[in-house]
């Protein structure tokens, strides 16, 4: 065993000094000649990917820091989840992840977001050196918006960043690149527009792919534009993106494009000339400014400037913020004043100076001495308004920023160290506007790290026993990064987990459908109670009464589906931890489902006995009564056992009134056993009755019974079939849309539940001739005497004829 273990261990050995030593020399093209695609393999961090080494044969092994050059991206996967289409509904959807690069979070091909604006993710994770996708929990199904109330750029900026990662939109040509960040930028420009958390996640992308592009300087507008806005959003959308990391990575990118634009700065001959680009109106967020016989060229915005300068040309070598006008100070459009310092500038002097903001300078000395040194040749100041895109995650932090951020670049210094101290100033923003939790702890200059602040290689230059009440800090700083003053104190940040940023389209077409449906039925079914009231002889037929009884049983499920038990009542006897009334209306609710059913069964019983058991056979008294007794009490037992047993089943989950799609009904096993399993049985046993009394009918009737008796049977035939699809129908339809199957059955279960009353209405009393007869006399009373005769010749008629269930013992 130990052989073995030593054995391995030399070997990977051996491997990891192949691939650092290699990795040092790596330009020794030839070797990778011959080595094959799945054994050549690139550093991660390494954004183009080339190649570092081959692989010996027979070896897996797992170094870190390395990918096979051939597995850096996860490729595009399908993904079924479902969409929230308006208050109530979902449909489900197939999706597809993006093509990821190993280490990052991919999002959806179509746009998905959450309640709180982040878009559903998942890690392109490295696994065995390949770039794999995280695991997917396969329990819980993703419920995502694609459209919202609110005005928002996502579904924009996602089909911009599609369309780049299907090679719709070319970002490898300069024309590509410019529309696709002019496009970007328009659309951070648009009015009332909202930024949502998932924007900044895809905006970070897409500066990734231009990342991986070779520079232009032209793209610096747009993005100091982009990121000016970003800046300008809800501080909680950009505390939800960071728990991507996304405003991190952004400004990572933002840094390190605008750091390596080619040869922005060039010593010129012309005179002092502030421009404007041509063709850039001079109201535009970004304003260019060139000082070409200066060595100075700057973007300027409002809350997000950044200066090239060119020591070579006039030794300038620094910067200085004001936020008030002086003779040698220079105006900018966005509210501030400028003025460019030199090597020699004396930070004492620099620190009297009046409305001082931040400046900083290399003296002239440490320039000279890494011009040498690592022959740098410019310098990068980034000015920062105010820190909203430097966000930390951690929920308690002992320190925040209070003063401008000011970053410092230096490109071609080696590791960024420098052999001196780099003097900063910044004014004291806690001076003029005091926070009550600061502290004198912990204040000091800090820098960003990517993650927080942190102070070590910083000296902060206190000359007043309370910095806190200095107006202008000194710090040195011994590295380049960006920079703050920051001043202790115990800061929390909420938790914004729950925060809800999107909603859905509250669309109101199933809402009106519901509401004239529901008035409509309930006229209806008033109309045949007002019916039954007047004509005593239509009411005293069996037949009226059981439809009466099915009319009372179908009001109160209405009124309880439509207008009691809604998802916002609902949601707020649940907030209100009122868990009792949310029981007793579930339960009602349950009770009235299960009551109506059994009226179905009952009509269903009553034809079967009518119509295949022998015939002539005596009904018993009050047959209808026992009837009743049975369809209003019999449900009570299922809805008493699911109450006693699970109470807990009729509140709705928090994850229901999240979505919206909660009301107080019962769920799970109460649901299956105390609803969808009765209900199951009658809809099956009337099945079976319909088609039993259907055949028989056929089969008897051909030969023994009279044509008229066999128009009325087909009639009664005609009606149940009616019955059942009205019925039966509508609750399939509804558990489709329960089981979230889609759209279309919640239209279906809409119509079809609320128009019941109606329909009843229209074949029970206007299509009915006698009810219609009746009604007309009573309301043409002059037309009712000549009518007399004729009506109860009709009336003996259509006591047999009309559409009654039981029709035979009747008479
Ligand atoms: C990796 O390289 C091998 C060999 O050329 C090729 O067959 C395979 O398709 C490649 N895999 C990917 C993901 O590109
Ligand atoms: C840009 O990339 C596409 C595919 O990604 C390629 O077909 C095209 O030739 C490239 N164009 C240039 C100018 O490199
Ligand atoms: C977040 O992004 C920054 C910049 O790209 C990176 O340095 C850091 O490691 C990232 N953090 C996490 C947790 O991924
Ligand atoms: C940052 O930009 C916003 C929007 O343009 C502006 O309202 C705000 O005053 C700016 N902040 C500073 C410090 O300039
Ligand atoms: C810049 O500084 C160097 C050395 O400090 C000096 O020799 C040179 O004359 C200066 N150039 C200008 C334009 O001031
Ligand atoms: C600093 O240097 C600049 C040019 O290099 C010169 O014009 C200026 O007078 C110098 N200032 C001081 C205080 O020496």
């Amino acid at each position: 065993m130990n052989v073995v273990l030593i054995v391995t261990l030399i070997v990977f050995a051996t491997v990891v000094q192949v691939i650092t030593h290699s990795g040092e020399n790596s330009d020794s093209g030839e070797r990778f000649d011959k080595c094959p695609d799945e054994r050549m393999i690139c550093r991660l961090g390494d954004r183009s990917y080339t190649p570092v080494n081959c692989l010996p044969k027979q070896k897996t092994v797992d170094i870190p820091g390395f990918v096979y050059c051939n597995h850096t991206h996860c490729e595009p996967e399908v993904f079924e989840h479902d969409y929230i289409v308006r208050n109530h509904d979902q449909t489900p959807h197939t999706n597809k992840w993006k093509r990821t690069r190993v280490g990052e979070a991919a999002t959806l091909h179509d746009v998905c977001l959450l309640r709180n604006g982040l878009p559903v993710t998942r890690k392109c994770q490295l696994k065995a050196m390949r770039a794999q996708w995280e695991p997917i929990d396969q329990w819980s199904k993703v419920v995502c918006m694609r459209t919202f109330r609110q005005h928002s750029i996502s579904v924009e900026l996602n089909n911009l960043h599609d369309d780049i990662l299907e090679g719709r939109r070319l970002t490898n040509s300069t024309q590509g690149r410019r529309s696709t960040t002019a496009m970007m930028r328009s659309m951070f420009h648009q009015r009332q527009r909202t930024v949502l958390p998932a924007d900044i996640h895809v905006t970070d992308q897409v500066f990734g792919v231009l990342m991986d592009q070779p520079k232009d300087g032209a793209l610096g507008a747009d993005l100091i534009s982009i990121c000016h806005e970003i800046m300008s959003t809800d501080a909680n959308v950009l505390q939800l993106s960071a728990t991507l990391n996304a405003t991190n990575s952004l400004l990572n990118k933002f840094e390190n494009y605008m750091d390596a634009l080619p040869h922005f700065v060039r010593c010129g001959q012309t005179m002092v000339q502030p421009a404007s680009e041509e063709g850039e109106s001079v109201d535009a967020d970004v304003e260019t400014v060139k000082f070409l016989n200066f060595g100075v060229q700057a973007l300027i915005s409002s809350n997000l400037s950044v200066f090239y300068l060119d020591p070579s040309c006039r030794n300038i070598t620094g910067l200085a913020i004001y936020s008030a006008a002086s003779a040698d100070r220079q105006h900018s459009n966005s509210g501030f004043w400028y003025r460019f310092l030199y090597g020699n500038e004396s930070v004492n002097k620099l620190k009297q100076e009046s409305n001082l903001e931040a400046a900083t300078f290399v003296p002239q000395q440490l320039w000279d001495n890494i011009k040498t040194a690592s022959g740098v040749s410019i310098m990068i100041l980034k000015i920062y308004a105010h820190d909203a895109l430097f966000v930390e995650t951690s929920e308690q932090r002992s320190r925040r920023p209070r003063s401008k951020v000011l970053s410092i670049s230096i490109p071609g210094l080696a590791d960024g160290k420098l052999p001196q101290a780099l003097p900063l100033l910044l004014r004291n923003e806690n001076q003029r506007h005091p926070d009550a939790r600061a502290s004198e702890t912990g204040s000091g200059c800090g820098y960003w790290n990517y993650q927080t602040w942190l102070t070590d290689g910083i000296t902060t230059d206190a000359d007043t026993t309370d910095i806190l009440r200095d107006p202008i800090i000194v710090c040195q700083t011994r590295h380049l990064t960006q920079f703050s003053f920051l001043v202790g104190g115990s800061y929390r940040i909420n938790d914004l987990g729950d925060e809800v940023l999107v909603s859905p389209i509250n669309e109101r077409v199933l809402d009106i459908i519901s509401i004239v449906g529901c008035a409509l039925s309930l006229f209806g079914v008033l109309g045949i109670f007002v019916t039954a009231a007047l004509f005593k002889s239509w009411r005293s037929q069996a037949s009226t009464k059981v439809l009466l009884h099915l009319c009372l049983a179908m009001t109160l499920q209405m009124v309880l589906f439509v207008f009691i038990n809604t998802d916002d009542l609902s949601e707020q006897l649940v907030v209100h931890g009122d868990t009792v009334r949310c029981i007793l209306l579930g339960a009602t609710l349950q009770y009235s489902i299960l009551v109506l059913f059994c009226w179905m069964l009952i009509i269903a019983f009553l034809q079967f006995q009518r119509y295949v058991t022998v015939i002539g056979i005596e009904r018993p008294k009050h047959y209808i009564l026992k009837a009743a007794l049975v369809a209003w009490l019999l449900p009570l037992l299922p809805t008493l056992l699911v109450a006693c047993i699970d109470p807990n089943s009729y509140v709705p989950t928090k994850e229901q009134l999240d979505t919206d799609t909660g009301i107080c009904y019962p769920s799970g096993y109460g649901l299956t056993f105390g609803v969808v399993l009765p209900i199951t049985l009658i809809v099956v046993a009337n099945l079976v009755i319909f088609v039993y009394v259907f055949y028989s009918i056929s089969h008897s009737l051909s030969q023994s019974i009279h044509r008229s008796e066999r128009k009325m049977v087909y009639k009664q035939i005609r009606l149940s079939i009616l019955l059942f699809f009205l019925l039966g129908l509508t609750w399939i339809f509804g558990i489709f849309a329960f089981m979230q199957a889609g759209v279309a059955f919640s239209y279906l279960f809409c119509l079809t539940a609320t128009m019941q009353g109606f329909v009843l209405f229209i074949y029970f009393v206007l299509l009915d001739e006698f009810n219609r007869k009746a009604w007309l006399g009573l309301l043409c009373p002059t037309r009712r005497k000549m009518n007399v005769q004729k009506r109860t010749t009709e009336l003996q008629s259509m006591t047999t004829t009309s559409s009654n269930f039981s029709g035979r013992s009747v008479h």
